[in-house]
């Protein structure tokens, strides 16, 4: 009698410690999914920020204006942004700035090297997407 009670609460313990287990997997399966769909998230938003429309090939000039100038420049080069009003970005769309900067080399130092509140990007662009940013700024010249 009493062995039989005995093997039946060793049962109910096991079966307790079976179901916290379960939880315990169900759990942590919970936990990885949670944070394998953020990792995955984060990821596709990397990637949508940093390529430009075919996969895998360098960002266009056009991408590359947008990423890490327009913030002070203004899509449309006009240096009217919250950030360019505070840092007083030139203003591309000016045609009397144009005459007395016309020369693409000097363009080229400021961008490389900055100029009073412009950041140097010599560091973080190639001399290639430092030229063709140069000749894309001209654009907005009107
Ligand atoms: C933090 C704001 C900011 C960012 C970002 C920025 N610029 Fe500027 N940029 C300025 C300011 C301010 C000036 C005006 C500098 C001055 O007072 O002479 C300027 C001036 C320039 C000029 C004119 C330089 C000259 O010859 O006088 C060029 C060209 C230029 N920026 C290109 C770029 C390009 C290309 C990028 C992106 C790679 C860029 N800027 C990113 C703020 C910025």
């Amino acid at each position: 009698m009493s062995r039989c009670f005995c093997r039946s609460f060793i049962l109910t313990v096991s079966l307790l410690k079976m179901k916290l287990l379960l939880k315990l997997i169900l759990v942590v399966v919970g936990i990885l999914l949670t944070v394998n769909s953020l990792t995955l998230n984060q990821a596709a938003r990397d990637h949508a920020f940093t390529v430009s429309p075919a996969a895998g090939a360098p960002p266009s000039t056009e991408a590359l204006f947008k990423q890490k100038c327009s913030k002070c420049h203004g899509a449309d080069g006009s240096g009217d942004t919250s950030m360019g009003r505070i840092f007083n970005a030139q203003d591309f769309t000016d045609s009397g700035w144009w005459a007395k900067h016309s020369n693409p080399a000097e363009l080229v130092r400021a961008i490389t090297r900055g100029k009073k509140n412009m950041p140097a990007f010599g560091k973080k662009l190639t001399k290639a997407q430092i030229s063709s940013l140069a000749s894309y700024v001209q654009r907005f010249k009107q």
